[in-house]
């Protein structure tokens, strides 16, 4: 699959995650296609998207779309409950909870629902993308990437392309090329058995732990830490506002 055949995207979970990724493409002139579990997920999702702090509507109060981008990603955008919703699809992004047998367990069921020559790809934090991809086919193997976005995903421009060796170099091509036609720059990793969190999570998740150490020691107050790490490295939010905002969604 090449980048310029790619046309829909379907999105695996309408949450934090999957819902800002839609959102995303939708405002760039993909087809978006969410998949959750339930109607009033799905009506959440659409809710969220367009109404929320991050939502399009705010996107263009603040200038970082256009009332026609709003427009165009309001009539790009639909939601189901039906999986083979996602049949025709030429890129899957699957953002469901961070499970690694239900991430195995939908992969490999889309696996014979989605066309073959589809792209697969997981939004994981950082489980080794070979084990994500454990109960696809074969054939499907040189068509599966990682592709770990950040919260909020509209926001934050890096996405890390996480490459299996099985992974075909057109694939890699085509996911970079889908994510820079949605203004967001590319970090590319090698898959990495044994190992959780790429790049960023890993780093991030070392400093989290010495962050808690810090309150645990009774050396500074969970907001006294946060506001250090603000004020002194710029950081948008100190670590433990951050869990909340990972887990939660920026409110
Ligand atoms: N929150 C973050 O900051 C962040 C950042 C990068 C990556 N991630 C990763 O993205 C993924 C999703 O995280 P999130 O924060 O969006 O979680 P979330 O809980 O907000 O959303 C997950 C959604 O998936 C839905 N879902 C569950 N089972 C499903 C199924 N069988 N089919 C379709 N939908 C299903 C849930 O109903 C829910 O709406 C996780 O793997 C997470 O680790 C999260």
């Amino acid at each position: 699959m090449r980048f310029d055949q790619i046309k829909t995207i379907g999105i695996l979970g309408g949450g934090v995650m999957g819902g800002g990724i839609a959102q995303t493409a939708a405002s760039y002139g993909y087809r978006a296609i969410v998949i959750d579990v339930s109607e009033e997920l799905c009506e959440t999702s659409r809710d969220t998207l367009i109404n929320g702090r991050y939502g399009l509507k705010r996107g263009v109060e603040r200038g970082k779309i256009t009332w026609s981008q709003y427009e165009t990603a309001v009539a790009n955008l639909e939601f189901g409950t039906d999986p083979t919703l996602l049949k025709d699809v030429e890129l899957l992004i699957e953002a469901v909870p961070e499970i690694l047998e239900l991430k195995q367990r939908i992969l490999g069921e889309m696996d014979s629902i989605v066309r073959p020559d589809a792209i697969f790809s997981s939004n994981t934090s950082g489980y080794v993308i070979a084990d994500v991809a454990r109960n696809v086919s074969e054939a499907r193997k040189p068509l599966f990437i990682g592709m770990h976005w950040f919260s909020p995903a509209p926001v934050m421009r890096g996405v890390e392309l996480v490459v299996m060796p099985e992974t075909s170099e057109e694939t890699y091509e085509a996911v970079a090329g889908v994510a820079e036609r949605l203004h967001h720059e590319v970090i590319r990793v090698n898959d990495a058995p044994g190992r959780y969190g790429f790049i960023a999570n890993r780093i991030w998740g070392q400093a989290y732990e010495e962050a808690r150490r810090i309150f645990e020691e009774g050396i500074a107050t969970r907001e006294a830490i946060d506001r250090a790490m603000k004020l002194g490295y710029g950081w948008p939010a100190g670590p433990f506002e951050g869990v909340e905002g990972f887990t939660r969604g920026w409110q």
